[in-house]
């Protein structure tokens, strides 16, 4: 079964086309990570223009990849929610048309479960029940994956996502969006020792999450510095000859602001240290509350899925625990760790195979839980 799957949730337009929800015969991605670089984060309404310009020729595109002609599609796959509203509607609509004028199936697919399925491309005996640890730009969570389309939460942030810590971080140390990856390259060689950040635990749910404490400390250590030493108190950072008002502007509002290269007084934040600070924090925090969750259902195999999946501190940790545990760990390929189009068409088989397909009343949501449920 060949299906056409597409995604648009967020800055990558991706179109792919995988066959029988493992193979994978094409898989073309347009990002627009370049254009919203200049803004320091995703202006949606950019978004959604460059996913209309994008999404069309890279439809004709995957279809050539995969050698095969419109004819030979069987269903289109499309992520429906959760994103960014604008951006979403663009894919669910070219998806609509194009199973509308194919006369195939229409399959809905939620972007959280897009992510765990990226497991199945990348480890193809891979099959539920495992435990998932999802780590995207907007989403932090511990799902008990019970079957292709039977899931259970289990526990997830309260306030930041894992991504948006280390974006926000990375932001304000300047470096580009989104600054998840160039946050990790910087932490090599740091000594993550160097400064203690509170790790948050959260009444109630033990396998519930915080990030906002670890961020705003961080965030006010750099402020704190840079108040003190003007914009040369990003030691080995890429700030640091950067006008510091550019520096400290901080996504969502907030931030202070300083005059421009303040009073020397000589304080520094080494940037290394600081990076593999908060990494090994954020890894920290999410590893024991996997192991918790592996306690607790008994799993023997935990996957990982989403951008943050690419962390090395996070892979080499949960590598770790997980071989200590006796536990069965599976990482997406890094390619498939950020979003993509074949991760769609893996999910998208199994929503077909449970029979959830759409009709042309199909609308995209900004917010929808991992089951479905309005949020
Ligand atoms: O899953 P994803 O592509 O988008 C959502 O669906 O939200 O995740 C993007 C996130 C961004 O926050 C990005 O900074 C982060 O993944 N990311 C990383 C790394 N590579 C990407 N975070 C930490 N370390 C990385 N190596
Ligand atoms: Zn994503």
């Amino acid at each position: 079964m060949n299906i056409l799957a597409i995604e648009s949730s967020c800055d990558e337009t991706a179109v792919a086309v995988v066959c029988n929800g493992r193979q994978v015969l094409s898989d073309c991605i347009s990002s627009q990570v370049d254009i919203h670089k200049i803004y320091g984060g995703v202006v949606p309404e950019i978004a959604s223009r460059k996913h209309i310009e994008a999404i069309y020729p890279l439809a004709d595109q995957a279809l050539a990849v995969a050698g095969i002609t419109r004819a030979d599609v069987d269903a289109v796959a499309v992520t429906y929610a959760p994103g960014l509203i604008g951006a979403v509607l663009v894919g669910v609509n070219f998806a609509k048309a194009a199973a509308l004028a194919l006369g195939k199936p229409l399959i809905p697919v939620h972007h959280i479960r897009d992510h765990i399925a990226a497991n199945y491309i990348t480890h193809p005996d891979l099959e539920p029940p495992f435990l998932c640890l999802v780590v995207s730009g907007g989403h932090t969570m511990l799902v008990d994956v019970q079957d292709y389309t039977k899931m259970e939460v289990l526990g997830g942030t309260r306030d930041d996502a894992a991504g948006e810590c280390f974006d926000k971080i990375a932001r304000v140390l300047g470096m580009p969006y989104p600054g998840g990856a160039a946050l990790d390259r910087m932490s090599r060689g740091g000594d993550e020792k160097k400064y203690p950040l509170p790790q948050a635990k959260v009444d109630g749910n033990p396998l519930d999450l915080s990030f906002s404490g670890l961020k705003t400390a961080a965030i006010n250590l750099i402020h704190n510095a840079l108040q003190k030493s003007g914009s040369n108190a990003l030691k080995n950072g890429c700030a640091g000859q950067e006008d510091p008002s550019s520096v400290i502007r901080l996504a969502g509002g907030g931030g202070c602001h300083l005059p421009p290269g303040g009073k020397a007084l000589g304080e520094t934040v080494d940037v290394p240290s600081l990076c593999a600070s908060v990494s090994a924090c954020v890894s920290s925090a999410l590893v024991s509350r996997a192991v918790l969750a592996l306690q607790q259902t008994g799993r023997k195999t935990l996957a990982v899925a989403g951008g943050v999946a690419a962390n090395s501190r996070i892979r080499a940790d949960l590598s770790r625990e997980a071989q200590r545990l006796g536990v069965r760990l599976c990482l997406p390929a890094l390619r498939y760790c950020g979003d993509n189009g074949a991760m769609i068409g893996a999910q998208g088989y199994y929503e077909y195979l449970a029979g959830n397909t759409a009709d042309m009343t199909l609308n995209a949501y900004a917010t929808k839980s991992i089951l479905g449920e309005a949020l």
